[in-house]
């Protein structure tokens, strides 16, 4: 018997971000060694059953064991957080290192490494959190960090203790653009919020509903308009995350028809919650407070038409787990909690890739090279770590998922992985689900169990990210003096 190959995948249907065919996959060394018609031996073959073959997921935003500054605590840490992820699905994830106000985001990330060390199931990077870009971080701490392996990172326009003031955001971009790295921002205008939260709070409305009505889809389509024309001016690319309206939307699909980079992500929650959920005599619309709130159903339809059409280039989860009972959860300052108090976040880490599936893919709103190119491949590109992950091809490693397509189920939190008492999405019909989960060669998930005795994820270098790099070498002033005179 040949022992050329360790694992032989016989019998599936790859998707890929770009094709869908039937052929056999061998690994060698947890790297994908050959792909075709192979009727070698193998120390271990998989009969697929012609069942849908995709790249693992890389979730390009999730929150695990991160600080917080409210007494609340993230429910999973890398632990439970990336078991979850390996039983929906997801190969490669990648949670944020937070910078505290005045701190350093070195020690921050060596922090973050503590706390991910032999702890992960899947394999995962880190993008970063600046909370404070002062002189001392972007000239001593960033520029070497973005060329060994961190070269993304997230800033906030709300949020008291996390967001960055115009000229800080300005900075931050031009970091950005002389070093090729890629920014995400959270787009929502917290003055806005601020005084809404007030006028609500003063009339006694406190209901988690009032986080919709608090958080505005005027104030996210004119954050999202603000970002957007901050990038522009500075020229260089960034991602809008979370983006949950038609508004938004709109704000970003006329940026990219003007040839600016400018990239989005959204996230389940926006496909399949409504402010509505929000809305319930007792405490139970908490568990649907997130940031931005879930819309309407128009925007749900305008979101998913925004996925089939290329407006976003990313699917992500925004796992932010808080659970329901206790009082590190959503219920921090009891069954009263006020809208405004309550922890930001929905659970979504396991349940990302087979909704899209279910909803997407079988029901017929986007194919199946879109589900592989905004749940993988994409994200992988994006934040550095592609052709390593997020496809199916010689040479990339072997992160794989086999999925079982047979068989109706309703979802319930009982069949979930992460830590957190309650799905959103509970009772939700759905027919996916990953079956066989593989990273880098070796079986995590074997229908319905894990299989793999310690967690054995690696962290990851991102390079620079291809988008990033800057070819208009010439000054903002000089852009700008050229681009007010007519010639
Ligand atoms: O509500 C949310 N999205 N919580 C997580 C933090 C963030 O802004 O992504
Ligand atoms: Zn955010
Ligand atoms: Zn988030």
């Amino acid at each position: 018997m040949s022992n050329n190959i360790d694992l032989l995948i016989k019998n599936g249907k790859i998707a890929t971000a770009s094709d869908f065919y039937q052929a056999d996959i061998a690994i060698k060394n947890g790297v994908i060694s050959q792909i075709g018609v192979i009727d070698s031996q193998a120390k271990k073959i998989i009969d697929a059953e012609k069942n849908i073959i995709t790249p693992g997921g890389v979730d390009g935003h999730c929150h695990l064991d991160q600080p917080t500054d409210d007494n609340s605590v993230f429910a999973d840490d890398f632990e439970s957080g990336s078991k979850s992820a390996a039983f929906g699905g997801t190969t490669t994830i990648i949670p944020f290192a937070l910078q505290p106000k005045g701190g350093s985001i070195k020690v921050a990330i060596d922090e973050y490494h503590r706390k991910a060390d032999g702890k992960s199931y899947v394999d995962y990077a880190f993008h970063m959190i600046l909370t404070d870009p002062s002189d001392e971080i972007l000239k001593n701490e960033l520029p070497d960090l973005i060329r060994n392996g961190y070269s993304h990172f997230k800033i906030y326009m709300t949020y008291e203790s996390l967001k960055l003031n115009d000229m800080e955001i300005l900075k931050v971009l031009s970091f950005a653009r002389d070093n090729g790295a890629m920014t995400m921002i959270h787009a929502e205008n917290d003055d806005c919020i601020t005084m809404l939260t007030k006028l609500l709070l003063e009339s006694g409305k406190i209901k988690p509903k009032y986080h919709a009505v608090s958080r505005p889809i005027i104030m996210e389509d004119e954050a999202t308009y603000s970002a957007i024309s901050m990038s522009e001016l500075i020229d260089v690319p960034i991602l809008i995350v979370h983006v949950s309206s038609e508004r938004a939307m709109i704000q970003i699909q006329k940026a990219q028809s003007k040839g600016l980079n400018v990239y989005a992500e959204t996230c389940p929650q926006y496909l399949f919650l409504t402010a509505n959920d929000l809305d319930s005599e007792d405490f139970e619309g908490s568990k649907y407070i997130c940031s931005p709130p879930p819309r309407t159903v128009r925007d749900q339809e305008k979101i998913w038409l925004g996925l089939k059409t290329g407006v976003f280039q990313v699917f992500s989860s925004d796992h932010a787990p808080f659970r329901f009972e206790g009082n590190r959860g959503k219920q921090i300052g009891g069954s009263e909690t006020k809208f405004c108090s309550v922890p930001n976040g929905v659970p979504g880490i396991e349940t990302r890739m087979p909704l899209l599936m279910s909803k997407g893919v079988f029901e017929e709103r986007i194919d199946i090279q879109k589900f592989v190119s905004i749940t993988s491949t994409n994200p992988s590109k994006i934040y550095g770590l592609y052709p390593r992950k997020g496809t199916i091809a010689p040479g990339s490693d072997a992160d794989i998922v086999i999925w079982n397509t047979k068989n109706k189920f309703n979802l319930s939190n009982s069949m979930l992985h992460h830590n957190v008492d309650y799905t959103p999405y509970e009772g939700l019909e759905l027919n996916a689900w990953p079956q066989t989960v593989i990273s880098r060669g070796e079986l995590i998930v074997e229908s319905g169990n894990l299989v793999t005795e310690t967690p054995q994820g690696i962290f990851l270098k991102s390079d620079l990210p291809e988008p990033a790099k800057t070819i208009n070498k010439k000054s903002l002033l000089d852009r700008l003096e050229k681009n007010t005179f007519e010639k």
